[in-house]
């Protein structure tokens, strides 16, 4: 399938879970918000329409045609905000971002970041093409025979997030990084070790209370006796703190 056709119903289910965590650990207003690296999704779109969100979103992202279709369909889940794309790397954003603002948001986008970094521009030019899931595989199976690069490219994901944390004032950061299905198959592990081990040293830049955010996270969108609950797939995996980053930064 190609990666521009979403899953409606999971992107409303993610959705579901950062209006959740918007509503109980944010609190405060939302007027500027900045989303990074949204592809071609819109969870966060579906997480602000529930707040009939009518302020400023800042939407960084690489790739042009990501962003002229984030415009569009923002703007039909949210016709009264102000959307501002922003084509840059989050590295090189920092001067297109308000120094204060409400919330930054940003779903499952460690792996994307590390992995475009060291495809550099066979990330962009392939992103939307009908194969781009092979050679992201066969990316993420190259990178995790080179642990120096390993290394080299983790450090540059995490001191970009040092850096935007040390120079933004930002009043709630909520970020998630679950297991992606292909982490699920033919027991394909590289790609969520590398990332989850980069996702935990960001993590650490922020003050969290893991166990209030695993109360907030016990509900149940699809419904209590959805077989997925029973099996605790989304409980351990999308419905569980450790997926997350929710809080302010260090002060
Ligand atoms: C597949 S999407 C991420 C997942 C998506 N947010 C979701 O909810 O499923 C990855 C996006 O990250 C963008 N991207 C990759 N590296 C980036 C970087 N360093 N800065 C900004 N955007 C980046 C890509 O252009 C792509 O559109």
């Amino acid at each position: 399938m190609s990666e521009k056709i979403a899953d409606d119903e999971w992107e409303w289910y993610i959705g579901k879970i950062f209006a959740r965590l918007i509503e109980k650990v944010h609190n405060g207003k939302l007027e500027t918000v900045v989303e990074i690296a949204p592809g071609y999704r819109y969870k966060i779109a579906y997480a602000l329409k529930e707040f009939n969100f009518k302020g400023t979103i800042y939407v960084v992202d690489t790739n042009i045609d990501v962003l002229d279709y984030i415009k569009e369909k923002y703007k039909e889940f949210l016709p009264q905000s102000n959307i501002i794309c922003v084509n840059k790397t989050f590295e090189n954003c920092f001067e297109d971002i308000p120094n204060e603002f409400d919330l930054l948001l940003s779903n499952h986008s460690i792996d994307d970041m590390i992995i475009a970094e060291y495809m550099e521009k066979t990330y962009t030019n392939n992103l939307g093409n009908d194969n781009f899931k092979n050679i992201l595989s066969n990316a993420w199976l190259n990178l995790g025979k080179d642990k120096n690069m390993i290394s080299e490219i983790t450090n540059h994901v995490y001191s970009s997030f040092k850096k935007f944390f040390n120079e933004k004032k930002i009043e709630t950061i909520i970020m998630s990084q679950y297991k992606s299905n292909l982490y699920f198959k033919d027991k394909f592990t590289e790609m969520d070790e590398i990332t989850e081990n980069c996702f935990n040293k960001i993590k650490q830049l922020i003050q969290m209370d893991n166990e209030n955010i695993n109360k907030i996270l016990k509900f149940y969108p699809f419904g209590e006796d959805d077989e997925r609950y029973n099996g605790r797939y989304l409980l351990d995996n999308t419905q569980n703190a450790k997926n997350w980053i929710v809080g302010k930064t260090e002060i």
